[in-house]
């Protein structure tokens, strides 16, 4: 059962503390949304739990399938299932569409000890994701990311998603800067991937809003602030943020916090 698991979490950038002990579970299936405010950590712990080389892990574990990964470098916690959308997808110019998701994508067979995928098989699985995530065919010749719009970036996210089938996905903000119609498409993209994996999708949703939450319905909402999570509820957490804001449950925090420097 591939479980990503969370404990005690403290991550450092440079001499900057970021994460101060966070504890969070996703078991195979579940859908859990991250919220909180700008700057609390959201897209650090992303990160964090995708091996990226500038954050320091100065306490605790990220387990995934029960395994300690909290040393792994970001190709191998690919491989193990691990996948994430980023809030800001880079560009890479020179590299085309079709031959970043052809090296991906055989990257993954190799870890598995398997044959590269023959051209008549990747331009099949290819144009289904296309088709799934409304990507133009013409995309596949453009080099990855470059002069995309923001929404076309999203997009190309999912279609990566699609690709890749991994056990857990993390999406960062992966719903800002959608229009009405493209933020159903993503959606979409998302249910068809979990649905076509049945309990083997594990799903972590960084958001600020509540409308990709009716789209994608999560069973677990947590709220981060100053690197710790504050609070965790279910659905009905994220209507409650909506209506009143973030005061009510920063405020105490913060006054608690200043309190104890005096
Ligand atoms: N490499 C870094 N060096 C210094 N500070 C960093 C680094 N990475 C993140 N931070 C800081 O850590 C804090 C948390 O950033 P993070 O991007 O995780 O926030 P977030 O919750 O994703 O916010 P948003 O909702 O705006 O996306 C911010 O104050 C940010 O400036
Ligand atoms: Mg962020």
């Amino acid at each position: 059962m591939p479980e990503l698991e969370i404990r005690n979490l403290h991550v450092n950038a440079g001499d900057k503390v970021i994460l101060r002990g966070v504890d969070l579970k996703v078991g195979s299936g579940e859908i859990h949304a991250l919220m909180g405010p700008n700057g609390s950590g959201k897209s650090t712990l992303a990160n964090v739990i995708m091996g990226h080389p500038n954050l320091e892990v100065t306490d605790g574990q990220v387990l995934f399938d029960g395994q300690d990964i909290t040393e792994a470098d970001t190709d191998e916690r690919s491989r193990l299932g691990l996948f994430m959308a980023f809030q800001y997808p880079v560009a890479i110019p020179g590299v085309t569409v079709t031959k970043y998701l052809r090296t991906v994508l055989n990257a993954h067979r190799a870890s598995r000890g398997e044959e590269p995928i023959s051209l008549r098989d990747f331009r099949k699985v290819v144009t289904d994701a296309m088709a799934l995530t409304k990507v133009p065919e013409e995309f596949s010749r453009r080099y990855l990311n470059d002069g995309f719009s923001g929404g076309e970036k999203k997009r190309m996210e999912i279609l990566q998603l699609a690709l890749q089938k991994p056990s857990l996905a993390i999406l960062d903000e992966t719903d800002s800067g959608l229009d009405i119609d493209a933020l159903r498409t993503v959606s979409e993209g998302v249910n068809t991937v979990a649905a076509a994996q049945g309990a083997s999708l594990g799903l972590l949703i960084i958001t600020h809003y509540q409308r990709i939450l009716h789209l994608i319905q999560p069973s677990h909402v947590h709220i981060l602030y100053r690197g710790r999570i504050v609070k965790e509820g279910g659905p009905e957490l994220v209507g409650v943020l909506e209506e009143k804001g973030y005061g009510w449950i920063t405020e105490p925090i913060d006054a608690a916090e200043a309190a104890a420097v005096g």
